[in-house]
């Protein structure tokens, strides 16, 4: 059968203005009933699996739309968006300098199997801005950067070991979802069903801001810089500066995974803010303007080793697509040193309205903040100490971050539903906007611990 596309319900549909295929679901009752129809179709009704509610419990929210700091539900619920696509989004939804740029490149073809102008100087933006980026490939997400920077420290050293550190994420790539033991070296345990030991056993999971002693055998360290997936860990002092002198003691390739830190921290992401420079960096999110994209940049002779200068393949049939580039570059040319600096006085501000709010509600919480990252963690067990590895950030009480999660989703806010994320805000969370969600945090707050 190959029946049109159709309405969810003609008459709401149009009245709305909605067609069929750029659907907002507001022919659909609610959040439910999207989400149940989804299921049927998607497993668990979800496209990334961090998007479930799993983790805390509920429906999720189905985004009908989204603008500047809101999104809005199908059902119409306008929530302040704190998620801001996982990092992906920094100037804010729909922002018009990067919708202009995508409709503008729309007009010329979406995909060719050349090369293209915008790729170069998306390139060129990178390299100029992230010196250690001598030469940059595109590909379509942080995954497949991680998956490209495994195969080519392989094959650019001829060694296999790959060390990588708990609590870090690098996207769903095989070779990196190994998951640690008890915060000792771990050798080869998968992460999840469907990676063979095979697939890790030369991968070592080591404790996070420990400089390990490596030996000869080791292809790479990849480490996130500030690691932003076990809420906000900031890298200890001499811990990237120990990376660096390990790796290059043993003849190892060092990668950054800037894959949310790369112009989000500042233009030259965290190698400049803690003057590290790596062999190898993986991008994501902000470089594609909120559009599919990742890159791997970095020292022109490892890079060399790509195909078709090297003997390390990588090809990708949407690759440096026109689209994603465009919005990358639209993006990148906001985001200046004043606008890092204003970013970072919002995280400051963001975190410390949230810890006064609970505060203020009984409840243990802490918001580091490291430049315009935020990170959470609830609970009394850590005290007044920063985590500063994976072990203690699993000291946070999940369980009360899902009551915090649901009292704002309620009120209005949109955080992760998921404890270990962290809090994003950008450039439309404006003063007033702040002003918004300190009256919408501390009431949806009050009352909570009664
Ligand atoms: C540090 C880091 N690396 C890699 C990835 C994977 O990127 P993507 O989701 O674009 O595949 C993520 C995703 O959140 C990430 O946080």
């Amino acid at each position: 059968m190959n029946s049109p596309i159709p309405f969810c319900d003609a008459n709401a549909c149009v009245a709305a203005g909605c067609t069929a295929t750029v659907c907002r679901g507001i022919g659909l009752a609610s959040n439910q009933v999207l989400f149940d129809r989804s299921a049927l179709v998607i497993p668990g009704g979800v496209n990334s699996s961090i998007r479930a509610f799993k983790a805390v419990g509920g429906t999720p929210y189905v985004v009908s739309r989204a603008e500047g700091a809101f999104v809005y539900d199908v059902e119409g619920n306008e929530l302040i968006d704190l998620v801001q696509s996982y990092g992906a989004i920094i100037l804010g939804h729909a922002h018009p300098k990067v919708t202009e740029a995508i409709r503008n490149a729309a007009g010329d073809g979406t995909s060719y199997g050349a090369p293209t102008p915008r790729e170069m100087k998306l390139a060129e933006a990178i390299s100029e801005r992230v010196p250690s980026c001598e030469r940059v490939r595109f590909m379509n997400s942080g995954t497949e950067a991680t998956s490209t920077a495994v195969r080519l420290a392989r094959g650019a050293t001829g060694r296999k070991r790959i060390v990588t550190f708990h609590g870090n994420f690098h996207g769903a790539t095989d070779a990196l979802l190994a998951a640690g033991g008890s915060g000792l070296a771990t050798l080869g345990l998968p992460g999840t069903a469907g990676v063979p030991e095979e697939a890790v056993a030369n991968t070592w999971v080591l404790p996070y801001n420990v400089v390990p002693t490596l030996d000869n055998d080791v292809a790479a360290v990849f480490v996130e810089p500030v690691a932003a997936n076990m809420g906000l860990v900031s890298p200890a002092p001499g811990f990237l500066e120990g990376l660096r002198a390990e790796c290059d003691r043993v003849g190892a390739l060092l990668v950054f995974d800037e894959v949310i830190t790369g112009f989000r921290l500042g233009s030259g992401g965290a190698q400049a803010k803690y003057d590290v420079k790596p062999d190898l960096t993986c991008f994501g999110k902000v470089i594609g303007g909120g559009l599919p994209i990742g890159a791997v940049g970095g020292r022109r002779d490892v890079m060399e080793n790509l195909t078709p200068l090297g003997s390390v393949f990588h090809a990708g049939t949407l690759a440096g697509n026109p689209l994603a580039t465009a919005a990358g570059l639209a993006a990148l040319n906001e985001l200046s040193d004043d606008v890092y600096m204003e970013l970072s006085a919002r995280a400051r501000f963001t975190s410390a309205m949230l810890r006064d709010a609970c505060s203020g509600a009984g409840i243990p919480a802490q918001f580091p903040v490291v430049g315009t990252l935020i990170g959470m963690y609830f609970g009394n067990e850590l005290g007044t100490k920063t985590p500063t590895n994976f072990a203690e950030a699993q000291t946070t009480d999940e369980a009360l971050y899902a009551k915090v999660f649901h009292a704002l989703l309620s009120g209005g806010v949109a955080l992760a539903p998921g404890a270990y994320e962290a809090v994003f805000v950008g450039l439309s969370h404006t003063d007033s906007v702040l002003d918004q969600l300190a009256v919408r945090v501390s009431t949806a707050l009050k009352g909570l611990m009664n």
